[in-house]
């Protein structure tokens, strides 16, 4: 079991499109993994929460104020938490003239959808469970959705890795299918990353937190797959920054503009 973007293969660093590529697109819709995949990539990161009726959807904030006109259309219901919305209501927003008119029309995707175009567009998914404090029980029910549609196929772990700021959620996807590759979001100390090593296969840290000694410190510690824990960077827009962070041996640099930084990686 192992994601095929893990530590140790020594390449360049795996790029993988934030939200999607939304640097061109709206993050966390349709819009944006297709174009990630027309420019050429194949890793896409969403966010995934839960609808007050159950449903996992792909959005970053747990407020759909920012990224739908919710506003307009639910002007009484503030602070328009995504928890508090029905699936069938938020399938009436518009999650993409917030970005551009290009764009209207353009919707909340449930996560069974993304899953389908994911698949449809041949990519691979670093999957971030986010807020789970606000979704009690949304560990199990990704892992199951996950199941459903294919993803825990052997065949199909390589193209999946679940990542989350929660180490208690990661750890409890670790504990329901311990063949999917993790990711914990942060910086342990070195001294901490015993501690995660149980249970997750990549610490994923904000770039400028980064060194070269604390790269080499996480791949020398071996994950819950007897393997070198990975490290991917976020969030790298720009091409001096991927170069000076592709040096220090990071495994995969998580960006909006996956395009630059591939650029940036061929000319390095
Ligand atoms: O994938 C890393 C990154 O997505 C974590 O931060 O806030 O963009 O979800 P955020
Ligand atoms: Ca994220």
């Amino acid at each position: 079991p192992a994601s095929d973007a893990r530590a140790g293969d020594m390449g360049a660093p795996t790029v993988i499109a934030h939200r999607g590529a939304s640097a061109y697109a709206p993050e966390n819709t349709l819009a944006s993994i297709d174009k990630a995949a027309q420019l050429g990539f194949t890793w896409v990161e969403n966010d995934v929460q839960r609808t007050k009726d159950g449903e996992l959807v792909v959005i970053h904030d747990d407020s759909l104020q920012r990224t739908t006109d919710v506003e307009q259309v639910f002007p009484d219901r503030a602070p328009w938490k995504v928890k508090d919305f029905t699936a069938a209501e938020i399938a009436r927003l518009d999650a993409g003239s917030w970005y551009s008119p290009a764009y209207a029309g353009t919707r909340v995707p449930t996560l069974k959808d993304y899953m389908c175009q994911v698949e449809h567009n041949h990519e691979k998914l670093l999957l971030e469970i986010k807020n789970p404090e606000l979704y009690p029980g949304i560990e199990q029910q990704t892992v199951k959705l996950l199941g459903n549609e294919g993803w825990l196929d052997p065949k199909h772990l390589g193209r999946l890795i679940v990542q989350s700021f929660s180490a208690d959620s990661i750890r409890t996807v670790h504990e329901l299918r311990p063949a999917i590759t993790t990711a914990y979001l942060g910086s342990p100390t070195v001294a901490q990353l015993g501690q995660y090593a149980p249970f997750t296969d990549l610490v994923n840290p904000s770039y400028g937190s980064l060194s070269p000694t604390y790269v080499s410190a996480v791949h020398a510690v071996k994950g819950p797959h007897d393997k070198p824990l990975g490290v991917f960077a976020w969030t790298v827009n720009d091409a001096a920054t991927a170069r000076r962070v592709a040096g220090y041996g990071v495994d995969g640099i998580i960006t909006n503009k996956p395009d630059v930084v591939r650029e940036a990686l061929a000319s390095h």
